[in-house]
């Protein structure tokens, strides 16, 4: 009986079983080669390509993390924006930042050159902290406190846009930090705007 119709079980006809040529060959070794590259880059990256800092992380509550925000911001408020804490911690000190759908709480006001331990976690979904408009990017996670050692180098005000879609407001999420030249005074009001 004849048939046009092949089933997996049926060798198909033809010469389509030939070796492979020369040239894939190579390509495949380069594009295995490289693979390995790439691979060996995964770690060699993270200890000496600057971008990819060890921060300390830890486990923690999404109500332990929002209650110690509350303390932080109780310790060292300095004013507000339109109902949001600005808090001014002394430089060495740690820094809690919040991300909440759909805000970062509460506004940070810094000093050029000191160094500070920030803290993040979020409150309820993903987020994403992204310091505009420098490239600085990290996932902000509920569980997990990511505490890094940062020493701003730059003056101004920035602002903290949500770079992973959290909802109905991730559009709207955008946070501020402040960095100051000059040394902070105890009694700086918040009145920055
Ligand atoms: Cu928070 Cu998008």
């Amino acid at each position: 009986m004849h048939t046009d119709t092949h089933t997996g079980l049926d060798s198909p006809k033809g010469n389509w079983w030939k070796p492979a040529h020369k040239s894939e060959k190579v390509w495949v070794g380069i594009a295995f080669a490289w693979c390995m590259v790439l691979f060996a880059m995964m770690p060699l990256w993270h200890w000496k390509g600057g971008q990819n800092p060890s921060g300390i992380r830890t486990r923690t509550t999404p109500q332990a993390f929002g209650a110690r925000v509350g303390e932080f911001i109780k310790q060292y408020q300095t004013g507000d924006d339109r109902g949001m804490p600005i808090v001014t911690p002394p430089p060495g000190a740690d820094v809690y930042l919040a991300a909440v759908s759909f805000q970062w709480m509460p506004i940070i006001r810094l000093q050029k050159n000191a160094e500070y331990t920030l803290h993040l976690s979020s409150l309820d979904v993903n987020h994403g902290f992204s310091l505009y408009p420098i490239n600085v990017n990290f996932q902000v996670v509920p569980g997990y406190d990511y505490g890094l050692r940062v020493t701003p180098n730059a003056s101004g005000d920035f602002r903290i846009i949500c770079n992973e879609f959290c909802g109905i407001g991730h559009h709207m999420m955008v946070g501020r930090v402040i960095v100051e030249d000059a040394p902070l005074s105890a009694a700086a009001s918040g009145a920055t705007r």
